[in-house]
């Protein structure tokens, strides 16, 4: 059920409450909602909570955390905080195992609901599922990275996952490629 037109971020979150709409709610420890600034230019979406942001309540906080907050800070040299950060799910699926279409399609009212109240100038869609996700889409990260795509009118970028990076840094150089076109999108914006 998708939530009734509401004003903020605020009272999104009050709307998904005690949520039990998927089969998630029965692992979790915290729903993982989203953390930054609600008027974000950028907003990062990624797949869902793992271990760590399920214990804390925050999303990327463990080990692929600490890469997007690298990302973030030292490449594109942002405050964390001016940018949002959510997940396609709020909750952790067990074992970091993939989340279902199921959860993805019970959850996804609550994605679209965020994003459309922040409202940013550019996604930038973390990984397969965010992007495949957004982009309704079943073609492969490895060629939806690198180009723009939509939202709803908002521009999005995927790339690859943070979590991805830490098995294969190689790949940090795509990401980078990536996140220096969302870099100069943001700039000619100013
Ligand atoms: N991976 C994700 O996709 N999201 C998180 O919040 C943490 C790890």
């Amino acid at each position: 059920m998708s939530p009734p037109p509401l004003e903020s971020l605020e009272a999104l979150r009050a709307w998904v409450g005690d949520c039990q709409r998927c089969p998630l709610c029965a692992g979790r420890t915290h729903l993982v909602f989203g953390s930054g600034n609600p008027a974000a230019r950028l907003v990062f979406v990624g797949e869902g909570p793992g271990q760590d942001e399920d214990l804390e309540g925050e999303p990327f906080v463990g080990a692929a955390g600490r890469l997007l907050t690298d990302i973030i800070e030292k490449g594109m040299k942002l405050p964390r905080s001016e940018v949002y950060i959510c997940n396609v799910v709020k909750c952790r699926p067990l074992r970091n195992r993939n989340p279902e279409p199921d959860e993805i399609a019970a959850c996804s009212p609550i994605l679209r609901s965020q994003l459309r109240l922040v409202g940013p100038e550019i996604i930038i869609a973390l990984g397969k599922f965010a992007a495949q996700t957004l982009l309704a889409s079943d073609t492969p990260i490895t060629r939806l990275r690198g180009q723009w795509h939509e939202w709803e009118g908002i521009p999005v970028m995927p790339t690859f996952h943070p979590a991805y990076l830490l098995r294969n840094p190689a790949f940090k150089r795509e990401v980078w490629a990536d996140i220096r076109m969302v870099l100069a999108r943001l700039g000619a914006a100013r």
